[in-house]
């Protein structure tokens, strides 16, 4: 039997995990200068859970869900954040706790969609859901944050789209509009279009088929069927995005793929590196309805969430830098222990230390340190012990002293801290 992932589960290596780590972050960082604040959640819930809130009509909770039924259970593993997070907003009772709830989430997502660049079956968002404030400010707070991030991260070819979809009334006018006009041009859609015909004509709006997209060639337009409060709301936004410089372009087509959004929608892509097809970088929108649906107090809320896969597509290969390394090669027995104290004391430090206790040759250790990337290479023999010194090998600058083996934590910062010399091109740096 062949050991392998499962398909569109991906191992992630320590290379790339530093990748992902240089990402989170930023993440963190920029949404923690917001007030939002980590909540971490089982990988676990209810199905049930996602069929009241990511919504029936979805296509994740159709066609996407890893289900674990059990003798009187039946669990799925989360495709999304908000679910569960709405689950523990009104647990917690948190509205009566402050007017305001801000969280964010990192960690992993199951859809069983079929894979390709861009799009797998575990993968990692990193989001943040805002309750309490239904004011378009706070949507326009969290669009220019999410444009700020996409700038720290360093994406180029950023375009962030938005659209209003309404209130339920809104909505359910403009659903109703949709099915009167692509009634009679129903042959010329997809099958799948046709299906969604029925439950949700909206999702033909964004449909990648291009029968869809001609089809759709003059469908009518939300923006008509708005009350006025959901006016006032996207009017809001506008004035709101324009105030602060925010770059953004209305896509009136913008219509989501879960069940769960009102009025403010928006979704951000990129168009740099390998991204490809997949270029959706993250979205979202606002669910003034969700908690109330749940069971909760009818609480506004709005939220995002980002593939993180998706971001790392997009920004060039190049590895996260990492701390330096101080690598330790002892020769015998006393020279081990030495090192092996010294290691420790150096690691409380701050730096970061390889000791290498195989009581090997000094050749195996040179070629280690060198394949590690040390920064230093300090070799002690009884010799050097018994003299109470150390060599101190700078693997970047081909350069050798001795140290004073007591001096070695106060002279490491100012050793590390030379600059680099890059080796010619014949030259081995192992020897
Ligand atoms: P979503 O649009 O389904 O929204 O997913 C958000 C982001 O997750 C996408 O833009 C994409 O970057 C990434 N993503 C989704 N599916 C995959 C996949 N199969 N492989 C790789 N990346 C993927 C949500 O999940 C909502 N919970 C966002 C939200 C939060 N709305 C309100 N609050």
């Amino acid at each position: 039997m062949k050991l392998r992932s499962v398909k569109g589960m991906n191992d992630i290596l320590p290379e790339e995990a530093r990748r992902f780590h240089r990402l989170e972050t930023i993440f963190r960082q920029t949404v923690e200068a917001y007030g939002f604040a980590e909540l971490r959640t089982p990988l676990v819930e209810e199905l049930a859970l996602f069929q009241k809130s990511t919504g029936e009509t979805s296509e994740v909770v159709q066609k996407q869900m890893f289900l674990l039924a059990r003798e009187r259970e039946s669990l799925a593993l989360r495709p999304e954040g908000t679910p569960s997070a709405a689950r523990v907003y009104i647990g917690e009772s948190q509205h009566a706790k402050e007017p305001i709830t801000k969280w964010y989430y990192l960690g992993p997502m199951f859809r069983a969609e079929q894979p390709q660049r861009g799009r797998y079956r575990q993968f990692h968002q990193a989001g943040c859901e805002l309750y309490g404030d239904g004011g378009p400010i706070a949507d326009a707070e969290m669009i220019s944050m999410l444009v700020l991030l996409a700038e720290r991260l360093g994406l180029s070819g950023v375009r962030m789209s938005i659209n209003t979809l309404g209130g339920a009334e809104a909505r359910a006018h403009y659903r109703d509009e949709l099915r009167r006009f692509f009634e009679p041009k129903k042959e010329q859609l997809s099958a799948h279009a046709q299906e969604r015909l029925g439950d949700n004509p909206l999702r033909i709006l964004d449909s990648k088929d291009p029968r869809d997209q001609a089809a759709a060639e003059g469908a009518p337009v939300l923006l008509d069927s708005l009350s006025a409060d959901d006016r006032a709301h996207w009017q809001g936004l506008l004035a709101a995005l324009d105030a602060l410089g925010v770059p953004y372009v209305i896509d009136p087509r913008l219509v989501r793929g879960l069940d769960y959004y009102t009025r403010t929608c928006f979704e951000l892509t990129a168009s740099s590196g390998e991204i490809g097809s997949q270029n959706a970088i993250l979205g979202g929108g606002r669910y003034d309805d969700l908690l109330a649906g749940l069971g909760g107090q009818k609480t506004p809320a709005i939220g995002f969430a980002m593939g993180l896969e998706r971001v790392l597509l997009a920004l060039p290969e190049e590895a996260a830098p990492l701390p330096p390394l101080v690598f330790l090669a002892p020769m015998g027995a006393e020279p081990t222990t030495r090192c092996l104290v010294l290691a420790e004391a150096l690691r409380r430090a701050g730096h970061k230390v390889e000791l290498d206790g195989r009581a090997g040759s000094l050749k195996s250790m040179l070629r280690r340190a060198n394949t590690m990337g040390a920064r230093l290479c300090l070799v002690l023999g009884d010799t050097e012990l018994a003299e109470g010194r150390i060599q101190c090998k700078d693997l970047a600058r081909r350069e050798q002293t001795d140290l004073l083996l007591s001096e070695v934590p106060t002279r490491l910062p100012e050793l590390l801290a030379l600059p680099p010399i890059s080796p010619g091109p014949s030259e081995d740096p192992a020897e």
